[in-house]
């Protein structure tokens, strides 16, 4: 990703010029001045350029003139639609429609001089997004196809302002690009240790890190995380990351933290249950939750936030084998439910359940939010342009469905109750990890809330289910095709709106 700063507004002498442009009435002179700088020194070249386009400014509109004089290489036109309607969302896709029509060049200005600096920084945000790959593993690609682009710099009138709305949104898009490269990571290079060690990274930010390993798991009684597990010649993990940014490191009182949780299939295979081949590659993304969850640690550590968080993923290789876990196994879960395995495909639910329940003995949290690749059938219901919202309490729904608004990470809400619950029922254990096919989605979240434990008191409790928008089958308006880092943004945006100070 390139590096972002903020200038004052200056021609710049060669490079690519960006115009990000209202819809204006005629001679409107707002956030004009580059534009009449690039115009006066190409003698007229961009006006007659763009009025030979019909550029109006819409939103999504775009125009690039190649080379029009005094060293440019080009000058990219972007529609903001009308004046003083662009909003932050605005001004983030606007950023990310600039990033594919610059990449090829080392060093780019965005003239966003008009714009106030939260936008202007919000831009920045986009386009940063919108820029992020995974390389690692091309070693061939023709030099002119590579991304060249190494620096933007933002020409806004406040610079200070513009930094200083940056610096937490700089945080976001770190923890998001962490989020997605995890995810893009193939399954032989990233199994539940590789992970585990990866999460190790954010001690370097502040966050502590604890990991325990299949020995812990034993001895704490994780039987449902440790029955998937035992398939795979690759041990499993439980990564505990805590941002104390609310007490201070050891220092200050701990008060209830918020929770995350994360799913953290490695690979999944669907186990002896196993998957047809068909697509069966994609589910390297099976730990997307986890990812997120790292992602937001991140994301919380690298803005200070003033919140003590508790990020929990569990990473595990579900795989079939001669030690694999069978259909019918009986499991005994961390909170002493038992449960009847009668799908090894079903092994998310059997992850989080053991999580879920030992979160709030370890922690007594505020409330725990847990994100998950769950279900195919939340894809079936919502598509992939919603994720699956479940809750158990309103008011913490409200705020995730507003959260994922205000940064384009959408979630509807999707309906809990005894009736569906009645499906995990089993003929010899507490319940059975499945409860058919309808409502799949549901069943399984009805599942995760049998380990929610509001016998000591009300535990609010959000499950994402983001099988559906984990992964993107083409590119967005803020992210290329594959991992997006859905939830990194959305969590961040609640903590910030809701749990600080
Ligand atoms: N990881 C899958 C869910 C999934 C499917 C994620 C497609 C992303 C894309 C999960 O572990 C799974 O296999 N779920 C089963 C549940 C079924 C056996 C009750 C499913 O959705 O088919
Ligand atoms: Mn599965
Ligand atoms: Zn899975």
């Amino acid at each position: 990703m390139p590096d972002i700063a903020f200038v004052k507004p200056a021609l710049p002498r060669s490079g690519a010029l960006v115009l990000p442009l209202p819809e204006a009435a005629e001679g409107a002179a707002w956030n004009d001045n580059l534009r009449r700088a690039a115009d006066e020194a190409t003698g007229g070249a961009v006006s007659r350029a763009l009025e030979a386009a019909a550029f109006k400014g819409r939103k999504g509109q775009s125009c690039t003139i190649w080379a029009p004089g005094a060293g440019l290489s080009r000058v990219v036109a972007i529609g903001l639609g009308k004046p003083g309607e662009v909003t932050p969302e605005g001004a983030e896709a606007a950023g990310g429609a600039i990033a594919p029509l610059i990449v090829q060049e080392r060093e780019a200005l965005v003239a966003a001089e008009g714009l106030p600096p939260a936008l202007a920084a919000g831009l920045a945000l986009g386009l940063t997004l919108r820029a992020w790959r995974f390389d690692r593993y091309r070693t061939q690609e023709k030099e002119e196809d590579k991304p060249k682009l190494e620096r933007v710099a933002i020409a806004t009138a406040d610079t200070a302002a513009a930094k200083a709305a940056w610096m937490p949104m700089r945080a976001a898009a770190d923890g998001v690009a962490l989020a997605r490269e995890l995810v893009a990571e193939p399954p032989n290079v990233l199994g539940p240790e590789e992970m585990a060690e990866r999460c190790r990274g954010l001690e370097k930010h502040g966050v502590e890190v604890e990991v325990l390993g299949p020995k812990e798991m034993r001895k704490l009684g994780f039987g449902a995380l440790l029955g998937v597990a035992q398939g795979s010649a690759r041990e499993p993990r439980v990564v505990v990351m805590r941002w104390n940014g609310a007490s201070g490191n050891g220092k200050g009182r701990r008060g209830r933290p918020v929770a995350f949780i994360g799913k953290g299939v490695t690979f999944d295979t669907g186990g002896i249950s196993i998957k047809p081949a068909q697509g069966m590659e994609e589910m390297k993304y099976d730990m997307a939750g986890a990812g997120a969850v790292v992602g937001l640690m991140a994301a919380l550590a690298g803005r200070r936030a003033r919140v003590d968080a508790v990020g929990m993923v569990g990473l595990v290789e579900n795989m079939p084998s001669g030690t694999a876990q069978r259909p019918g196994d009986v499991v005994k879960t961390y909170s002493g439910q038992t449960v009847e395995v009668i799908n090894t495909d079903a092994e998310g639910r059997l992850v989080l359940a053991d999580l879920l329940w030992y979160c709030q003995e370890r922690f007594e949290p505020r409330f725990m939010v847990d994100l998950a690749t769950l279900t195919g059938a939340i894809i079936i219901s919502l598509g992939h342009e919603h994720a699956g919202l479940f809750s158990n309490d309103d008011e913490l729904a409200q705020r995730i469905e507003a959260a994922g608004r205000a940064v384009g990470e959408a979630c509807w809400r999707m309906p809990l109750g005894e009736a569906y619950d009645k499906q995990l029922k089993s003929d010899i254990a507490d319940m059975k990890n499945v409860g058919g096919r309808p409502g799949g989605s549901i069943t399984a979240a009805q599942f995760l809330q049998r380990f929610v434990n509001t016998k000591k008191g009300p535990m609010p409790w959000a499950h994402l289910d983001i099988a559906g928008t984990a992964w993107a089958q083409k590119d967005l308006p803020l992210a290329p095709k594959g991992p997006t880092g859905f939830g990194v943004r959305l969590l961040d945006r609640l903590v910030a709106e809701h749990y600080e100070g």
